[in-house]
């Protein structure tokens, strides 16, 4: 009797086990074609977390379109025909899910747990503070702060030139002047401290930099739960550092902290949120505010070194903006007053943006899925999608690198987004048909990228003032453009696998 029971519990143990590693798993009638990959549970996650783009193309030459893979213990079906994208952007939140999927991904990388009515909270705070008006006051704030950090020298000797990395260069200045403009400023103590107070800014901001790389470069590894021993270790330092410098009660003694953080401290105070995870949010915001932007800046400019015509456009435009503002960059004339204004005449820059995110920013969407449901596609087919799976796009290979609506993909072309007539372009076709979603650098739906329009305008700015002010070169013009590290792709900006010398002076 006894045996017999032993022998029924290891048999469904053994079950239970061969289920949950998803030997039992099969395509039914209706569903997208389904992969599970050689290892059992792991499937196809080394080879996705090797080269995501690559494993994305094979699957979808071997499957189509729309395809289920296995990975880590997940099902995730991916959808990668652009006119299609419709159904998986606006789908309702009772079936596709951002915010359960985001939630155990945010504690495992910022320590984080997310209170349940968050997410509403930082859609009406950014619309409040990173766009439209809003925006001015941070505008305003990122001019003083990009002018502090990199004209600094002006006109104090002989400017001499300066050899620099170009990525290192612009993510170092775009993330501390976004990192100042967001988090405040030190306060002058005294009437004469307000130099004493600036120098403390660029100090201090230089080291949460270096700290910041150093968890960027931990953070492929990181979000795929495969950081090994030591690494862990460097982790939970740098986290501490982090939860310090950032904490609550630190930036509460700053001057011209932005609306935006005042108020997600405040909010979660106000909930009654223990201070030390209010803390770790402040983390998970410079993360998310500063992990992209200064990449960006680096693809953006150095497209523009590489492309003499764009380079033309657009100090052309950058130099009429700056007369038609009624003002004159001289060597004792007071710094450029760089308004929102000036901002929304850039059309020329605004495509050169685009055109460099559409090229550089890899996110991967996605959403779990609450309940079985029904796919349906732009040419009619429909898919059943399971509950508890998961679903996903990966707009830059499914759109952004697709030649059948940008000619010609890899290649930098300044003016793709603007028509004949100058105005900005927003109609594209694929075989005939609009494509509503053509580029998608800052995600879509419910978890659209709230911070696009002030990450936008940090971009501009910086281009903007490196025109204005420096004289910049390429060491080596022949240089060609550095390749992708291709360990990041699904994170966001993507970065170079090495950096570009190059070198740069103060004109004035
Ligand atoms: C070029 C720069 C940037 C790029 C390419 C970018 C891209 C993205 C993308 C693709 C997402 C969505 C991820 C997903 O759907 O899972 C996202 C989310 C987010 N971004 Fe950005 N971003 C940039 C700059 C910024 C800036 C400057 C801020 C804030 C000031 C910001 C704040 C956020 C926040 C808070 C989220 C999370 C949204 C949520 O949970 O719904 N981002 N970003
Ligand atoms: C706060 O911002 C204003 C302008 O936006 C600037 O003049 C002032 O210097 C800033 N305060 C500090 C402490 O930097
Ligand atoms: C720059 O111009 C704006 C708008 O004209 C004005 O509100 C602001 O005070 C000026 N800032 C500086 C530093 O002069």
């Amino acid at each position: 009797m006894l045996v017999l029971q032993i022998i029924v519990a290891l048999f469904t143990a053994l079950m239970g086990g061969l289920y949950l590693l998803g030997v039992f798993r099969r395509r039914r009638p209706g569903e997208p074609p389904l992969d599970k990959g050689l290892f059992p549970w792991l499937g196809h996650v080394l080879e996705f977390r090797r080269n995501t783009v690559k494993f994305l193309q094979r699957m979808q030459r071997k499957h189509g379109d729309v395809f289920t893979i296995q990975l880590g213990g997940f099902y995730v079906t991916f959808l990668q025909d652009p006119l299609s994208f419709g159904p998986f952007v606006k789908e309702s939140r009772e079936k596709l899910d951002f915010n359960k999927f985001a939630k155990h991904l945010v504690h495992r990388v910022f320590g984080y747990w997310s209170a349940n009515s968050e997410h509403h909270i930082l859609q009406q705070s950014s619309n409040k503070y990173l766009k439209g008006d809003g925006l001015e006051v941070l505008t305003q704030s990122m001019t003083a702060n990009l002018q502090n950090l990199m004209l600094h020298n002006l006109g104090k000797e002989e400017p001499a030139w300066t050899e620099d990395g170009l990525f290192m260069y612009c993510y170092n200045i775009v993330f501390r002047a976004g990192y100042l403009s967001l988090y405040g400023n030190v306060s002058p103590k005294c009437k004469d401290g307000e130099e004493k107070a600036k120098e403390k800014d660029r100090v201090e901001s230089e080291s949460l930099f270096y700290k910041f790389r150093k968890y960027d470069q931990l953070f492929p590894n990181l979000a795929y739960g495969v950081l090994p021993p030591k690494r862990r270790l460097e982790l939970r330092g740098l986290m501490d550092y982090f939860w310090d410098v950032l904490a609550v009660r630190k930036v509460k003694t700053k001057d011209n902290i932005s609306g935006w953080v005042w108020d997600m401290q405040q909010v979660r105070e106000e909930m009654g949120m223990d201070e030390a995870m209010i803390d770790r949010y402040m983390f998970l915001l410079l993360w998310a505010s500063q992990g992209n932007t200064g990449p960006s800046a680096f693809w953006l400019l150095l497209y523009i070194m590489k492309h003499p015509e764009a380079m033309t456009a657009i100090k052309g435009e950058v130099d009429r903006i700056v007369r038609e503002s009624g003002q004159e960059v001289r060597h004792d004339g007071p710094l450029l007053n760089l308004t929102r204004e000036m901002l929304m005449k850039t059309t020329i820059m605004d495509s050169a943006v685009e055109e460099t995110l559409r090229l550089c920013a890899a996110p991967l969407l996605t959403r779990a899925v609450l309940q079985d449901m029904t796919l349906k596609m732009a040419d009619g087919k429909e898919f059943l999608i399971r509950k508890g799976d998961r679903m996903a796009i990966f707009p830059y290979s499914g759109v952004q690198m697709d030649p059948g609506i940008h000619p010609d993909p890899r290649a930098f072309k300044y003016d793709r987004f603007l028509n004949p007539d100058g105005s900005k372009k927003t109609e594209f076709y694929k075989d005939g048909k609009k494509v509503k979603y053509y580029t998608m650098p800052w995600g879509a739906g419910v978890s659209i990228c709230p911070g696009r329009f002030f990450a936008t305008n940090e971009l501009k700015q910086f281009i903007f003032l490196m025109l204005v002010y420096f004289e910049f070169e390429l060491l080596d013009p022949e240089m060609e453009i550095p390749g992708i590290d291709v360990r990041r792709w699904g994170f966001g900006t993507m970065q170079p696998d090495r950096d570009v010398p190059f070198r740069y002076r103060l004109r004035y």
